[in-house]
């Protein structure tokens, strides 16, 4: 049985990964009609995996005695200047899911619950893919800057990411 605090730190956990499915839908979308067909397709898979965390939220919370709220839609950005901006933009928002997992793992060891804690280094491990993820992408696009031959390959490319990612 899980206490009610944590509950509630797990079903906002469950919240902003719902959110960041949407965002990364909306930065997909973006992609798409800007003509980065490879980072829309990244960002899609992107989407797929943060539903995927929130569904692991959603089964534990149910399995261990609390109840998982299911969150209403936030309207995600949808408007970016540049490749640029928008993984500025995604590693922003993996930051915030970093501290929210280092919030609830904190959490568990101050109530000393051991099982949340060990369901969380998941989230944990995730994490640190994840951001390191989006900073590679990053670094190499300061490196591209605004050259457009530089930036098609990056697109291109991105692909190779993805296939890793869709592995994970
Ligand atoms: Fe599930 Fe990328 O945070």
């Amino acid at each position: 049985m899980i206490s009610e605090n944590i509950e509630i730190s797990l079903n906002s956990q469950l919240k902003l990964e719902a959110n960041a499915s949407m965002q990364y839908l909306a930065m997909a979308s973006w992609a798409e009609i800007n003509g980065y067909n490879g980072v829309a397709s990244f960002f899609y898979n992107q989407s797929e995996e943060e539903k995927t965390h929130m569904l692991k939220l959603i089964k534990f919370v149910n399995e261990r005695g609390g109840t998982a709220v299911i969150p209403s839609l936030e309207k995600p950005e949808s408007e970016y200047e540049s490749l640029q901006d928008l993984f500025t933009a995604f590693l922003n928002s993996e930051e915030n899911v970093t501290n929210s997992v280092n919030q609830i793992v904190f959490e568990c060891l101050e109530a000393k619950d051991y099982t949340v804690h060990n369901f969380m280094q998941w989230y944990v491990a995730e994490q640190t893919e994840e951001e390191a993820i989006a900073r590679t992408i990053l670094d190499k696009l300061r490196i591209i800057g605004s050259d457009k031959g530089g930036l098609y390959l990056f697109d291109r490319d991105i692909k190779n990411l993805d296939v890793k990612n869709s592995d994970s």
